[in-house]
Parts: C-alpha cells; structure tokens; sequence
C-alpha cells in the first residue's frame, strides 16, 4: 500500500493530466496512473505480492476518522453499503471537475466521457472475468432486475415456471413475481433449512420441471452470510435448458467471481457493496442481451450494452464504481488488474476468515446471544446475524450505537429468512467485516455485545 506521500504524488499526477487531453490521451493517463501506481506497489510494501496491510487500507478511508460519543467509530454496516476510499471519491470529483459532458459528441470532455465509462465497462468485465459489452450500468441491482425480467418476461405465459428462493432478498423475488402478477407465470420458492440458513436442495430439485424458465437465486444471503452453490443450481437449470440469473450483491464483496467458470446467463450486483458510490451493474451473456427485445426509446442505441441502458446514466458513479476495482485491485501486486484482484481477494478472503471465527466465537460465548445462519466452517461470507434475548434488535443497534459500532437491524429486505427464523418485525442484528476492519474492532463489539446482554 502506498504511503500517504506516494498517494500525493499520484493524486498530483493525475491533476496533472487535466490540461484539456483528448480523450485517448486522457484515457492513456489513468492507464499510466494505474500502472505507475501498481509499480509504487510492487516496489515499496507489495515486493511479496501480498495483500496491503490493514493499517494501509484504512488510511484510504476518511470515514474511520470518526468519532461518536469519545469513541472511534467501527463500520460494521457494509452489507449495507460499504465507506468509501478516497481514491473512489476523488475519481468521481476529478471527472465532475474536468471531464463532464454527456456522451458521444464530437468535443474533448465528450469524448473524455466516452472513455471513461469504456473505462468502467472494462474494470467491471476484469471483476467479473467477463466481456466489456456484457456490462450494463443502471441505478441499482432493484431497479436493472426489474427491467431485465419486464424484457425477459415478455414472451412467458402461464405454461412458464421461474425458481426464486427464500434466502433471497426481495430485489431478486419481486422483480419475477411481478411476471405471475403480468404474464400468468408460475414462481415457485425454494425452502430455505432455517436451522443452517442454507438451500433445501430437496426442495430445489422438487421445483425444477421441464417448464422451468429461469432460476433466479443469490450467490450470497445478506441476512445470514450464506454461500449458496451456484454451479450445483446451474447443473440443474441447464438439465431443463433453464436461464440462471445470480444476484451477486453480496457475494461480490467477499469473494471474486469468475463469469468464465461459472457460466450464468446474468448477475447483477452493487457498486456501494464493494467501496464504491450507489450504481447498480448488470452482466449479461452478450448473445442474450442482443436477442432479448428491452423497452427503449427509438432513438437510443440499438447494440448492447447500450439498448439496456435507459436514458442518461449516473457518469460519475459509473467512473466511481471503475475506480472501486481499481481500488481493489490495488491492494496487491500483479501484472493485470484482473491478476491483482484475484490476489487481494485471496489475501481478503484469509483475514475475513479469522475475523469470522472471532466474531462467532466471542458472540457464541455470551448468554441470551443467538447467532443465525453458518457456522464459520461452512461457506459462508463475514457477516455474522444475531438477537440478545429480552433485547430488542432495534434497542441492541442503538446501544451499539451509542459506543461507536454502527450496525444494521431489521430484515435487510431479506424478508423471508427473517420469516423463516421466526423473527417478527425487529429481527435481526447484522454485524458485517469489510476490508477495513480490524480485531479490535470484533472485541469491542463483542464486550459491548456482552455489556447489553446482561
Ligand atoms: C443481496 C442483495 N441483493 C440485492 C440488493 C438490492 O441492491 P440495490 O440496493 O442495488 O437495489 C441488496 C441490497 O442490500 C442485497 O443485499
């Protein structure tokens, strides 16, 4: 990771380039910048190709300066939206400042514009080892799952069956019964074991049939940190000749995905779940998103990505959720962004696996503490869901609160887990690890977690 006076001269070096290049130009700098960056990494603190240390990485987050009731604020809200590196945000400012324009005309910050969203297309499909025209921006997953099944759907009729599950949140539910509620579509839900958290896959392969269209499931539950196995769901869909479509929101996080390997047909997942500003990214397999008919205006762009993109997009985001992969990526060493991200999650992955077994431990050891989903050796993600009997969750986050542990309550809109639990409208508390939390922070939440149980 770069010292704070390394981070200086790359920043100057980037205000450097603001006199008026033409977009090629432009474009060659933030590569330059990205390149002379990861030599700074490799030759200072990343000779080892190891992951940045914790220490490092919060130096990029202005956030942590926070303090609330004399104590220093630790984030555990991630599944909810991640803080945000000052690197993201300064990307962000420096095309609001220097480069804003809409897109495809014929004059320099136009053209700037142009490259820079190519920019962002191309970070996106490294993140996700897929092609750059496979990548679709929008407002939010919700709102591009909505879209993609009013398209999808329209051909469906009442003979046509789609799987959604109950770990799921809502925003890959609703946006597929919408089509029992237009096009006389038959969903049906996989049971989710609520004593595991995870997939009943006897129910699963009860819910497939020959009529099934499309398999709608999550790579990673938001409420209890399960993983679910996607390539086994897949194995099924592609029995019948069924679609999968992956909401990746909270799996991408914590883990790097790998289209190529995997093979569904659209994933759909959250800038402002991975360090970036709130912009919705939706894959899908090219031939796919060419021969399905999207509502668009006549004189909008017939070729995809584009013909999925309505109107004129969130520029600025689109930049921030680029530099959000770059920021990962950033973390290690390696010679394409896609080779750093795949070492920085490795290195990642490893730290939120000993966060995990802290953070279950020390909760698992307090009376009147129930923890909810897996336990640390099953796949699970580092979010860690829990009630304090006789306490409730809304009363537990505003104690929590009160000692500077922000953490989220409630369903998290992953309605039916918490219906399945048997929780009613309070819940559960989520306490979430992202890549910028430190033990210390897990023992002062699990003290103050003691503290309100007694
Ligand atoms: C697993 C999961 N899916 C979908 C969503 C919805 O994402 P968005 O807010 O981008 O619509 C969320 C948001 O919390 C989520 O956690």
């Amino acid at each position: 990771m770069r010292s704070t006076e390394q981070r200086t001269q790359t920043n100057s070096l980037r205000y450097k380039l603001k006199p008026r290049p033409t977009s090629g130009e432009w474009l060659n700098g933030v590569l330059n910048i990205i390149i002379n960056h990861n030599r700074q990494m490799t030759t200072t603190s990343q000779t080892s190709m190891t992951l940045a240390s914790t220490t490092d990485i919060r130096a990029s987050f202005p956030a942590l300066q926070r303090v609330h009731n004399q104590c220093p604020v630790a984030y555990f809200d991630g599944p909810g939206g991640t803080q945000v590196p000052r690197q993201v945000v300064e990307a962000m400012a420096d095309y609001l400042y220097h480069h804003n324009a809409n897109t495809h005309w014929a004059y320099p910050t136009s053209e700037e514009t142009d490259a820079a969203l190519e920019n962002a297309r191309q970070a996106c499909a490294d993140f996700l080892h897929a092609s750059a025209k496979e990548i679709v921006f929008g407002a939010n997953m919700t709102t591009l799952t909505f879209h993609l099944a009013r398209a999808l759907g329209a051909p469906y009729g009442s003979g046509d069956e789609i799987i959604v599950t109950e770990l799921d949140h809502h925003a890959n539910v609703a946006p597929w019964h919408h089509l029992a509620v237009e096009r006389g579509v038959r969903v049906t839900t996989v049971k989710m074991v609520a004593d595991t958290g995870q997939l009943d896959w006897d129910s699963f392969e009860r819910s497939i049939t020959k009529r099934t269209k499309l398999v709608a499931i999550g790579a990673a539950s938001n409420a209890l940190g399960t993983i679910n196995d996607l390539t086994r769901a897949i194995q099924l869909a592609r029995a019948v000749d069924a679609l999968v479509f992956v909401d990746a929101v909270h799996y991408v996080p914590h883990a790097l995905m790998d289209i190529r390997v995997l093979d569904c047909d659209f994933l759909a997942m959250s800038a402002y779940k991975f360090y970036g500003p709130h912009v919705g990214v939706l894959f899908g397999k090219l031939s796919l998103l060419e021969s399905i008919n999207f509502p668009k205006l006549i004189p909008a762009p017939d070729v995809a990505p584009e013909k999925v993109e309505t109107g004129t997009q969130n520029q600025e985001g689109i930049v921030g959720a680029g530099a959000s992969i770059d920021f990962l990526a950033s973390l290690a060493g390696g010679l394409s962004r896609r080779a750093r991200l795949e070492l920085a999650y490795k290195g990642l992955h490893e730290r939120s696996l000993e966060l995990t077994r802290r953070l279950w431990d020390g909760l698992a050891s307090i009376k009147g503490v129930r923890l909810y989903g897996p336990t640390p050796e099953m796949p699970r993600t580092p979010t860690v869901s829990f009630t304090v009997e006789g306490v409730a969750s809304t009363d537990v986050a505003r104690k929590l609160a009160a000692r500077g542990l922000f953490l989220s309550h409630g369903d998290f809109y992953a309605t039916t887990v918490v219906e399945r639990l048997g929780l009613g409208t309070e819940g559960l508390v989520r306490a979430g690890c992202a890549c910028y939390t430190t033990e210390n922070e897990i023992d002062r939440l699990i003290q103050a977690v003691a503290e309100i149980s007694c």
